[in-house]
């Protein structure tokens, strides 16, 4: 079974979704541990109860960002991780850090990528007034909130939502397809050529793109 650690900053509702398909058998996977930037990250309590090993490593410890990325992965390396899940970690990586775990690093974005990199997807898509937003499971690159696309999930913008009513219904289809992309990776089906991920296997044609869901 594939190792995973997941790295989290706050609530790691999306790390949640992971243990609960874990649990319910059907990620099959060992969640090693689970590890944050914050002491205070509510999710770390979460994952606490669920029998899973934690750990956090302080950023505010560290003179510089090569310092504290070199002392995460020397704490992420110790679960010796097939793949590293990104659950809501708030903090960039250094190149170094990404290349050291190349292929093997996954980030959910709150954003149809490349459409809305960065912070406040919601607010800056309901600014923009798009009627279709989502979110997007990923590898890692150097870019930030850029690499080649596992799965993404759209939904629709609605008259009358505000940024809490948007994110909402976005949180929804992560915790969808954050498990999904892991159950694949943890199966072995995605390859990745010329900056694109190929899901292999059955009912792999059209499977990249989660649809909007009835409501
Ligand atoms: C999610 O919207 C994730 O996409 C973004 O930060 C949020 C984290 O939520 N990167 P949670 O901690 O998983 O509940």
């Amino acid at each position: 079974m594939k190792n995973i650690v997941i790295l989290i900053s706050g609530r790691g509702s999306n790390m949640d979704a992971l243990i609960a398909a874990r649990d319910a058998g059907t990620l099959p996977v060992n969640i090693a541990a689970v590890i944050s930037n914050r002491p205070d990250a509510a999710g770390l309590e979460t994952a606490a109860r669920a029998g899973i090993v934690t750990h956090y490593v302080d950023h505010r410890g560290f003179a510089d960002r090569e310092r504290f990325d070199a002392a995460l992965a020397e704490c992420i390396d110790q679960f010796d991780p097939d793949l590293v899940v990104l659950a809501g970690f708030m903090r960039i990586l250094s190149d170094g850090f990404v290349r050291h775990y190349a292929g093997r690093l996954m980030n959910i974005h709150p954003s149809l990528l490349p459409a809305f990199p960065g912070l406040h997807t919601h607010r800056r898509a309901l600014a923009e007034g798009v009627r279709i937003h989502g979110c997007t499971v990923h590898f890692v690159t150097p870019a930030l909130d850029h690499g080649p696309i596992v799965i993404q999930a759209a939904v629709p913008v609605l008259d009358g939502d505000d940024e809490a009513s948007l994110a909402a219904r976005v949180l929804r289809e992560e915790h969808r397809i954050y498990p999904q992309a892991v159950r694949w990776f943890a199966q072995g089906r995605l390859v990745v050529a010329d900056g694109r991920v190929r899901v292999t296997g059955e009912q792999a044609e059209g499977a990249a793109l989660v649809a909007p869901q009835e409501r």
